[in-house]
């Protein structure tokens, strides 16, 4: 079996976009690899909203409670937290002093915050030298991120190589898998669902919010018995997300056909989507209030994955002579 490893930085609640684009996608793939899959803390202290003890312990909970809940399996995935392998930063340090300062300028993410005038720490700067160690570390074939994240791929490949070139053989060359989304689930204003547009319907969302967020759906003033195109409504755009082919079908005949208002394909989208998020929010709730379980499975997936990293940090360490 292939060996698999992604990351998740801890920032927060995920929203259905975030499910179907990527997260799911993990809960799929760990039948079929070696999967490893870690919260990201060191990552998300490059950010300041998170530099408070509370928020990045919280919020690492969070997002393994999220991860539980939607059914990735601590016995098929190796689920750990970045920061119980101190050994990524050590392997970062070797990176960094073979890497030059401009490569790392040329990267994406750097240029991006150089672009608005951003006050950039040197976490920022060196965040996929980490992502490096933490992909290397575990000899990862396959990488799962978003198009967003394929260059941090391409440097830990570049960095893999100028190791190896220094030191002998060591690392293979892991190969991003893009996670296209499956289907590009809109925000209630029908841009892509994103954090950053306020247009979001989150996972585990209560059913009061699910009803407030629906009923801020933009509508035009169609009358009822009006025939509407499914395909340029948004309130539809989302619900087919929810819907197998035959629900499909059905749906779009309802809004073609004419007879469906506004309000009842809302309280339609309401009723599925109350429907699909209840029993993960259950679960989560349920998980969430069981810290033992949460510690438990960090501490497990910590050993799982420590057998991994001594392995190979005994062999980077006497290739670069802090071990002999
Ligand atoms: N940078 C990734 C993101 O923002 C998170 C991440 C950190 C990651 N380390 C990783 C992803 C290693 C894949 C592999 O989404």
């Amino acid at each position: 079996m292939k060996t698999l490893l992604s990351g998740v930085k801890p920032t927060g609640r995920p929203h259905i976009g975030n499910y179907f684009g990527a997260m799911k996608q993990f809960v799929d793939l760990q039948n079929d690899y070696n999967s490893f899959v870690f919260i990201a803390d060191l990552h998300a202290l490059t950010s300041p909203e998170i530099q408070d003890s509370k928020i990045l312990s919280q919020n690492t909970k969070d997002v393994l409670a999220d991860y539980l809940a939607i059914g990735l399996d601590p016995e098929k995935t190796t689920l750990y937290k970045q920061s119980d392998i101190p050994e990524v930063t050590e392997l970062e340090w070797y990176f960094n002093c073979l890497i030059t300062v401009p490569y790392l300028m040329r990267a994406h993410a750097f240029k991006d915050a150089e672009a608005k005038n951003k006050e950039i720490n040197v976490g920022v700067f060196n965040y996929p030298v980490l992502m490096a160690a933490d992909i290397l570390i575990v000899n990862a074939d396959v990488v799962p991120v978003g198009r967003d994240q394929k260059q941090h791929v391409e440097i830990t490949r570049d960095i893999a190589g100028k190791f190896n070139n220094v030191y002998g053989e060591t690392f293979k060359a892991p190969t991003e898998m893009i996670l296209e989304e499956v289907e590009t689930v809109p925000g209630i204003d029908g841009q892509k669902m994103s954090k950053s547009y306020g247009n979001t319907i989150p996972l585990f969302a209560t059913d009061d919010e699910i009803r407030s967020i629906v009923a801020k759906i933009p509508t035009d003033s169609k009358a009822v018995e009006e025939a509407k195109d499914p395909d340029t409504n948004n309130i539809y755009n989302i619900h087919k997300i929810l819907l197998n082919p035959e629900e499909n079908t059905a749906l779009r005949h309802k809004y073609s056909t004419g007879g469906l208002g506004y309000k009842e394909a809302k309280d339609l989208l309401v009723a599925d989507l109350i429907k699909f998020i209840t029993p993960l929010r259950d679960k989560r709730d349920e998980i969430i209030k069981d810290e033992a379980l949460l510690l438990k499975v960090l501490a497990d997936g910590k050993e799982k994955v420590r057998k991994v990293v001594e392995a190979k940090m005994a062999e980077v360490r006497k290739k670069v002579g802090t071990q002999f």
